[in-house]
């Protein structure tokens, strides 16, 4: 069965039924990267972060000094630049290992102008669907992944926690800044990823939603674990 077209989306859609997919998506904070690796490793399957991939573009686009904003020269760097994502997260852009910029404050700036560049995303859902068609699947994370990558995954989890919760968590990992920063940062992040023209993020058709909140990764892991064995495979 192939998914239901995504309205607001310029990317085709695929049939990716036969694949065992789980798309997990939310926003930044609410657990993405330690639940969909936990899960793959109980899985036994690879797990994919796009949120990397849209950060490599921004990385090789600052490397160039192009302008965030030229959506035509930044749509060429996508399309033309070489990406190895390996399985230790190590990210490596046109030979170069990118994996800590890639987290970097510059980087996180201009992301969002990046991920709201339609032609970009195009270039990204392509090399993501064919990541996960070699392997027969996957775990995928980001925003977009149940409702434009693989709509008819056979998991769609969207992943969600108060907004106190995330930046506490975000806060954590970022030493050097103030919770009222990373709480401002992520509010101005929420509001870029949801509020795009393309793919915005949002909760897909027949996701579930779980609140991480007040949940222990383990927990999570083993929810959705279950959620999996009830889609009968
Ligand atoms: O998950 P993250 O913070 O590493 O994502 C980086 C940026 O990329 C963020 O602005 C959201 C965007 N993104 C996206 O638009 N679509 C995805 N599938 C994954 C990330």
């Amino acid at each position: 069965m192939v998914g239901a077209p995504s309205a607001a989306s310029t990317v085709p859609d695929v049939d990716g039924s036969a694949l065992l997919v789980v798309a997990i998506d939310g926003p930044a904070g609410s657990g993405k990267t330690t639940v969909a690796r936990r899960l793959a490793d109980a899985l036994g399957v690879d797990y994919l972060d796009t949120g990397a991939m849209y950060r490599a573009v921004a990385f090789a686009v600052l490397g160039r000094g192009v302008d965030p904003s030229e959506d035509e020269t930044v749509a060429e760097i996508a399309r033309t630049m070489e990406l190895v994502l390996h399985r230790d997260g190590t990210v490596i852009v046109d030979g170069i290992d990118a994996t800590t910029q890639i987290r970097g404050p510059e980087v996180t700036r201009v992301v969002p102008t990046v991920a709201a560049n339609a032609a970009v995303r195009r270039e990204l859902v392509s090399r993501q669907r064919e990541w996960t068609h070699r392997r027969g699947g996957g775990v995928l994370e980001g925003r977009d992944i149940g409702t434009v990558v693989f709509p008819d995954a056979r998991l769609k989890i969207y992943l969600s926690a108060s907004p106190e919760v995330r930046a506490a968590r975000r806060a954590q990992e970022v030493t050097d800044l103030s919770y009222d920063a990373v709480a401002a940062d992520l509010a101005r992040r929420d509001a870029l990823d949801s509020g795009r023209q393309h793919d915005p993020l949002r909760r897909a058709d027949g996701a579930i939603e779980v609140d991480t909140s007040h949940l222990l990764i383990d927990e999570v892991v083993a929810l959705l674990v279950r959620e999996l064995d009830e889609t009968g495979e």
